[in-house]
């Protein structure tokens, strides 16, 4: 109603671009510089293999930012990164997700992908570049990952929270992923999250892959042999 009442006054309710970076501001750097440097030494694990990199869960776009730098430098000359959110932040948490953190449908609705898309621009990755090598897909990864067009994928960072996002997103990725290729969990052994890690062990339990913790930034990832 608001939106209708200013419009008819010549004026646009807007997310104030403003407002979002100050929001950015207040982030703790040094985890940041930690996540930083946590991406940039997996990620150059995977300097000599093909594959993509992918994303699910973008979120403020954070570590999807880290991403597209690392990709840009790399001057890989064909991977592509993908960055699958729904966009409209979470669906309904499971019975596994209960936790004091108390996740709530649509939580995370934080981004659209036209903002990502001018967020990476002003990142000076070049607008060419980022049209040519970036992809953002949104929907729930129920719909998107069966359908989406990925062959190979080199590095998969998955910070997704809940426990049927991160089944879905193993059971659709993980079986793309090379050899020697790279899974990063954003969250695995933490209280507020324990579907993370119901999800991940069920995933594989009949497997000989257990997530490694990385002793710097306490994240863990795995390596598919
Ligand atoms: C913790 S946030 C990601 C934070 C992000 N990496 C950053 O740097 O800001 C989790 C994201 O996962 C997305 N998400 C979780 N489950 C999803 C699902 N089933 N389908 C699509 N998106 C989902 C949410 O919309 C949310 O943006």
């Amino acid at each position: 109603m608001l939106k209708k009442l200013l419009s008819r006054t010549g004026y646009e309710l807007r997310r104030s671009e403003e407002l979002y970076l100050n929001s950015l501001r207040q982030f703790d750097y040094g985890k940041i510089f930690k996540q930083i440097l946590y991406f940039h030494a997996q990620y150059a694990k995977i300097k000599n293999l093909s594959g993509d990199i992918v994303e699910c869960g973008v979120g403020y776009s954070r570590t999807f930012q880290v991403l597209a730098c690392l990709l840009r430098k790399e001057e890989h000359p064909s991977r592509v990164l993908y960055g699958f959110d729904s966009f409209e932040g979470f669906p309904e948490p499971r019975a596994e997700d209960a936790s004091a953190r108390n996740p709530k449908k649509g939580e995370w609705k934080v981004l659209t992908p036209e903002e990502l898309h001018r967020i990476l621009v002003q990142l000076r990755l070049g607008e060419e570049f980022v049209d040519a090598r970036i992809r953002i897909v949104k929907g729930f990864f129920e719909d998107t990952l069966p359908k989406a067009n990925l062959e190979k994928i080199a590095l998969l960072h998955l910070d997704v929270d809940l426990y049927q996002s991160y089944k879905t997103c193993l059971e659709c990725l993980f079986p793309k992923v090379v050899s020697g290729g790279i899974v990063l969990f954003d969250e695995y052994d933490t209280p507020n999250w324990p579907g993370a890690k119901k999800a991940i062990d069920e995933y594989f339990q009949h497997t000989s892959y257990r997530p490694q913790k990385d002793a710097e930034s306490g994240k863990y990832f795995l390596i598919k042999t």
